[in-house]
């Protein structure tokens, strides 16, 4: 009875914080139970605009191999996800507060380690730089002194950053820097290695994509993005990754979204 009273008062308090725009995040419903872990739904953040990863689908629902890949975790974990679609440069400061954990092709970076800890990592990538089409762009020489289009907060934006007179333009949404591409605003566009070829065959008529090799890209490990200290969830996540891996559930989303 009293347990039912107090939910009660909750469920307004929490009425009353979304209604005043101050939104229902995670850490919000932590005074409910414990974590939002501990209810039984991890709110997950990802940035759907990185195919294959994750983009909007048919449905207007957030799919890919991304959020196929936390839903088989969720199931594995006993968990239900929810997904929470926001700007990348968002993500990893959101954790803990708007959201649990965030997949979103995420390289494990040393900045971003700082702040948040990673899962075991589900993917390796390497950027890779689109072009015009015919363009004589082929090395690490050639992007010296232009202009290049990044998504902004990505390793492509800090690769570009690096870069000997270049001109960096940093979109929030990936495509927007590739647009930028076909309209002459940018000369090339520095982004993951399966995205790049979603946009290359999307624009086959006006682009080429260089791989990374030809311009000594370091190779990136995408993971989920955790709580700092959270061991516990970590353990769990970790585990079913392995899971995934062993039972032939992970391969076959591969082959879904990745090779299809
Ligand atoms: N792998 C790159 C990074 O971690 C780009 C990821 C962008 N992901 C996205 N969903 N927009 O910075």
């Amino acid at each position: 009875m009293k347990k039912k009273i107090i939910s009660a008062v909750l469920v307004a308090m929490l009425t009353v914080a979304s209604l005043a725009g101050c939104g229902n995040t995670a850490a919000e419903s932590t005074t409910a139970e414990g974590t939002a872990s501990a209810q039984g739904t991890l709110v997950v953040g990802t940035n759907a605009a990185f195919p294959p990863f994750e983009y909007v689908g048919d449905d207007g629902q957030p799919d890919g191999f991304d959020i196929a890949l936390i839903k088989a975790i969720g199931e594995k974990i006993g968990m239900d996800v929810q997904i929470q679609d926001m700007e990348f440069d968002s993500l990893v400061s959101s954790i803990g507060s708007k959201i649990d954990v965030a997949i979103a092709g995420m390289t494990v970076t040393e900045e971003r380690q700082k702040t948040v800890d990673f899962s075991e990592s589900y993917y390796e990538a390497v950027q890779s730089v689109i072009v015009p089409k015919g363009s004589s762009i082929a090395s690490a020489e050639d992007l010296k002194n232009l202009k290049i289009g990044v998504q902004l907060g990505t390793t492509g934006e800090f690769i570009a950053d690096e870069i000997e007179g270049a001109e960096v333009s940093a979109y929030n949404k990936a495509v927007d820097a590739v647009n930028d591409l076909n309209n002459n605003r940018v000369d090339c566009v520095i982004i993951d290695k399966n995205p790049a070829e979603v946009f290359g065959a999307q624009f086959a008529d006006k682009v080429d994509v260089i791989p990374g090799t030809s311009f000594d890209f370091e190779p990136e490990f995408y993971a989920i993005a955790l709580p700092k200290g959270n061991t516990d969830l970590a353990n769990k996540i970790n585990a079913a990754i392995q899971e995934l891996k062993a039972d032939g559930t992970y391969d076959s989303l591969v082959k879904q979204y990745i090779e299809e």
